[in-house]
C-alpha cells in the first residue's frame, strides 16, 4: 500500500499522474432536424457516439423543415441507430413572435407548419414515439434538475430556448452553457450571410428569440458562418466513413452515395457539425471574445447577428461570448470521422 501511495507521488511530480476520469457533460441537443445527409443528423452521429456527452435529450423545433418533420426525422434516426433510450421532445412549431410572411408559408419548404410529416426514408419510426411532454418543459425542468451543469447544443433557430427563458426566470442563470450554431459576422473574416447577404438562416428565421437568447448572460459559444465556411465535407472524407458499416454509416451511405458518385466534388459546409465536435475538443476551434447582438428592425438588415470587438454607439446591449473564427480542420475531419465510424453502444 505504502509503495502504490509512492509511486502514485512519484508520478505526479514527474507530471505522468493516472488521469481522473471526468463525468460526462450533461448535454440537451436542441435541433431543426431533418434526415441525414442534413447537418443536424450528421452532428447527431457525432455526439452519439461520443462518451464525453451524457444526452439527457433531443428537443425539435421549426426551421430547416417543420418541427413535425424534425420529430418524425429524429424519431427515426434514433431507431436505426438503436438509440431509442433518448428521449425526443417536441419543440416551437413556428418563431416565437414575428407575423408569417408568404415566403414563411410558402417559399422555403412549409417549415412554417403544422402539416402532419412526411414518412421519413424507410417509413415512420414504429418503436420509438416523442415523449407526452414539451420540449420547453423538458429544458425548464432539466435544467432546473442539474443547476449549472447543463449545456444546451443550439443547431436551430432559438424559438426554444427563448421560450425556455421566458417560462422560468431562473433558467437563464442555471444553464452551464450555449453552444449556437447561429449568425455570421461582418467585421471578422467570411461573415456574410447564407439567407440574407448579411444574416445566416437558424438566426434570421427567428430574430426575437436569437436576440433574448444572445443578450441572456448564458456563457455563449457562438459557431457563426465565419468558421463554418472553414469545414468543407469532402469525398475523401465520405469514403474513409463509409469504409466501415455501422447502423451509422450504413444511414450515411445510403443518403450521400448517390450524392458523392454523381458529383465527387461536391463539399458540404458541416455548419451543426463544428458545433458538436466544439462540446468535445474546443481546442480545435480559434475564438476571439467578441460583442454581438441581433438587428430584430425590419429592413434590409433584419436578422443579422452585428459584432466587435467593442461595443458601439446603439450596440451597447451586445452581450460579449466567444466567437468561431477558424478551425484546425484536419485535427477536426479526424475526429469526427473517428467517432462516426465507432461501434457505438
Ligand atoms: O445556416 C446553417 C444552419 O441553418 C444549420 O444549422 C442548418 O442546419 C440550418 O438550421
Ligand atoms: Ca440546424
Amino acid at each position: 500500500m505504502k509503495r502504490l501511495a509512492a509511486c502514485v507521488a512519484l508520478l505526479a511530480l514527474l507530471g505522468a499522474a493516472p488521469a481522473v476520469a471526468q463525468p460526462a457533460q450533461k448535454i440537451i441537443f436542441d435541433t431543426d432536424f431533418a434526415f441525414a445527409p442534413q447537418d443536424d443528423a450528421m452532428a447527431l452521429f457525432f455526439v452519439l457516439n461520443s462518451p464525453e456527452l451524457e444526452l439527457l435529450g433531443i428537443t425539435t423545433v421549426a426551421g430547416n423543415k417543420s418541427m413535425n418533420v424534425a420529430t418524425a426525422d429524429v424519431l427515426k434516426t434514433l431507431e436505426l441507430t438503436n438509440r431509442t433510450e433518448i428521449p425526443v421532445y417536441r419543440g416551437a412549431a413556428g418563431p416565437w413572435m414575428h407575423e408569417g410572411t408568404e415566403w414563411d408559408r410558402k417559399g422555403h419548404g412549409g417549415w412554417w407548419s403544422n402539416d402532419p410529416a412526411p414518412a421519413p426514408p424507410g417509413g415512420f419510426a414504429t418503436r420509438k414515439t416523442a415523449e407526452p411532454r414539451g420540449a420547453i418543459d423538458f429544458l425548464v425542468e432539466t435544467v432546473a434538475k442539474y443547476p449549472g451543469q447543463v449545456t444546451i447544443l443550439a443547431i436551430g433557430p432559438l424559438t426554444n430556448v427563448a421560450m425556455a427563458m421566458r417560462m422560468d426566470t431562473t433558467f437563464a442563470r442555471n444553464v452551464k452553457q450555449l453552444v449556437i450554431m447561429g449568425g455570421a459576422v461582418a467585421a471578422l473574416p467570411d461573415g456574410g450571410g447564407n439567407h440574407t447577404p448579411n444574416a445566416e438562416f437558424n438566426i434570421y428565421v427567428d430574430p426575437e428569440a436569437a436576440q433574448v437568447v444572445l443578450r441572456s448572460g448564458i456563457p455563449i459559444v457562438l459557431s457563426p458562418l465565419n468558421v463554418s465556411r472553414k469545414a468543407r465535407f469532402t469525398k475523401e472524407w465520405y469514403d474513409r466513413i463509409v469504409a466501415v458499416d455501422t447502423p451509422i454509416t450504413r444511414i450515411i451511405k445510403e443518403r450521400m452515395g448517390q450524392g458523392f458518385a454523381q458529383r465527387p466534388g461536391r463539399t458540404p459546409l458541416m455548419y451543426d457539425q463544428v458545433a458538436a465536435v466544439t462540446l468535445v475538443d474546443p481546442t480545435l476551434m480559434k475564438t476571439v471574445e467578441y460583442y454581438v447582438d441581433v438587428d430584430v428592425n425590419p429592413g434590409p438588415s433584419y436578422g443579422t447577428t452585428v459584432g466587435a470587438a467593442q461595443p458601439w454607439p446603439g450596440g451597447e446591449r451586445a452581450t460579449k461570448m466567444l466567437v468561431q473564427t477558424d478551425l484546425d480542420f484536419e485535427r477536426f475531419i479526424t475526429l469526427y470521422v473517428e467517432r462516426v465510424t465507432r461501434q457505438g453502444k
